[in-house]
């Protein structure tokens, strides 16, 4: 194939999916969004073939491409980054090389992918993870989980929570000389479901001494029990992320039970005996007006998929769960969500609930916002969009941490 005919292909494909993809005007950098979209899009083609051919699994085509993009620890002249591990659990440390006769901050950070995929290594969460060690003059520990579908949730909650009070213990901090009582958990998408949900035990266990000062959550997954919201109807055939995909890897983090995507398409997935949590995740009292427009609340129908799935009606799957008592001993969090974003109620209504328990609440809403926006900040897939939300998430963290 000639390279005429490959940018013909090429031409097409966009121009396919430009079409079938009704693409907000607001957006920055119109024409990079629709080409990140029709790589992302391409490739869940792709994967979707070689699954129903029987070459190989959706999930292992694209974990291949996730590799690709993988990095080396490599030290620079500020920060030496080094990859190890924590009680048997991968992370990579970013050390200031700066002497400092001053204890400094730390910042753990839980990388994204749905369960699925991704690792500290990409490219994005490196740069990211070595820019805030730099510009805050912090610790930072990027961690890595067991992903599934071959380890279920809550595997991943459990590597994080293992990760996270191995450092805090008296003597870890010393050894890397930070201050107890300056330490941060960030994570994006579905890393930042794992930050809210270890953030709530770590803050609810008595037996941990030292806690969390603030939790930063960058387009986070916060519930797994209503797959209805306004955001899901109206970004059904979203940028990078669809409601097909995010149901298609959130089931294959969740259970082995072959009926249980379809079910949640339907909204159909939870027990009978789930009905009270519903409360928690009822997005006409939380969503404010401005998102729920005119879209018309449906109570999800129970019961219908009887196989149990125990993760469905665990908090540390669905931080929005958590009780009012809960959430009263949450540190001061930051929240930042965006419009054009499957996840984007989960974020919303979790803002709601934390000013109603009187936690400080910070929130960016990007108006022109992507999900997954922070993966994009290297070449050749760069959008200006990843760097503000990098910006913002640092600004945030060097005024508060
Ligand atoms: C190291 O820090 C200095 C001062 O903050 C900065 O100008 C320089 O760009 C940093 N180097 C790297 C590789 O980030
Ligand atoms: C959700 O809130 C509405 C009121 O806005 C109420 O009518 C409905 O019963 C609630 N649903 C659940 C499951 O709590």
């Amino acid at each position: 194939m000639g390279p005429k005919t490959l940018c013909l292909g090429l031409f097409c494909v966009l121009l396919a999916s430009h079409n079938y993809i009704t693409l907000p005007g607001n957006i920055e950098e119109l024409w990079k969004v629709i080409a990140l979209d029709v790589v992302a899009k391409t490739c869940t083609f792709v994967a979707m073939c070689f699954e129903n051919i029987g070459i190989m699994r959706y999930e292992e085509f694209i974990s291949i491409i996730f590799r690709l993009d993988y990095t080396q620890p490599l030290s620079d002249e500020n920060i030496t980054v080094t990859d190890t591990a924590f009680v048997d659990i991968p992370v990579r440390l970013y050390l200031p090389k700066r002497k400092s006769e001053a204890v400094r901050r730390a910042v753990i950070y839980i990388h994204g992918g749905a369960y699925c995929f991704g690792s500290f290594k990409q490219r994005s969460f490196d740069f990211l993870n070595r820019w805030t060690a730099n510009k805050l003059d912090a610790v930072v520990v990027a961690l890595d989980y067991r992903l599934a579908p071959q380890h279920l949730f809550p595997t991943q909650f459990e590597d994080s929570i293992a990760v996270v009070k191995f450092f805090l213990q008296d003597e870890i901090l010393t050894k890397y000389g930070v201050d107890p009582a300056r330490i941060c958990i960030s994570g994006d998408s579905a890393g930042a479901t794992l930050a809210a949900a270890v953030t709530q035990q770590v803050q609810n266990d008595l037996k941990i001494k030292h806690k969390i000062k603030i939790q930063t959550l960058l387009y986070p997954s916060l519930q797994v029990i209503d797959s209805y919201l306004p955001a899901h109807r109206e970004n059904e055939h979203g940028i990078v992320l669809t409601r097909e995909i995010a149901i298609k890897l959130l089931s294959l983090s969740l259970t082995k039970h072959e009926g249980f995507p379809q079910a949640m398409k339907r909204n159909q997935h939870m027990p009978l005996e789930s009905r009270h949590l519903f409360k928690f995740v009822n997005w006409s009292t939380l969503l404010p007006e401005k998102y729920r427009k005119d879209h018309v609340y449906t109570e999800p129908i129970l019961g219908r998929f009887s196989l149990p799935v125990p993760a469905l009606m665990d908090i540390r799957a669905s931080p929005l769960l958590a009780s009012d008592s809960q959430l009263q001993n949450l540190p001061s969090t930051y929240i930042l969500t965006c419009q054009y974003d499957l996840l984007r109620d989960d974020g919303l209504m979790y803002v709601t609930r934390l000013k109603g328990v009187g936690v400080q609440v910070a929130h960016d809403h990007i108006e022109d916002g992507i999900h997954g926006a922070l993966s994009f900040m290297t070449t050749p897939l760069y959008l200006n969009l990843g760097l503000r939300i990098r910006d913002m998430y640092i600004s945030w963290l060097d005024k508060n941490l």
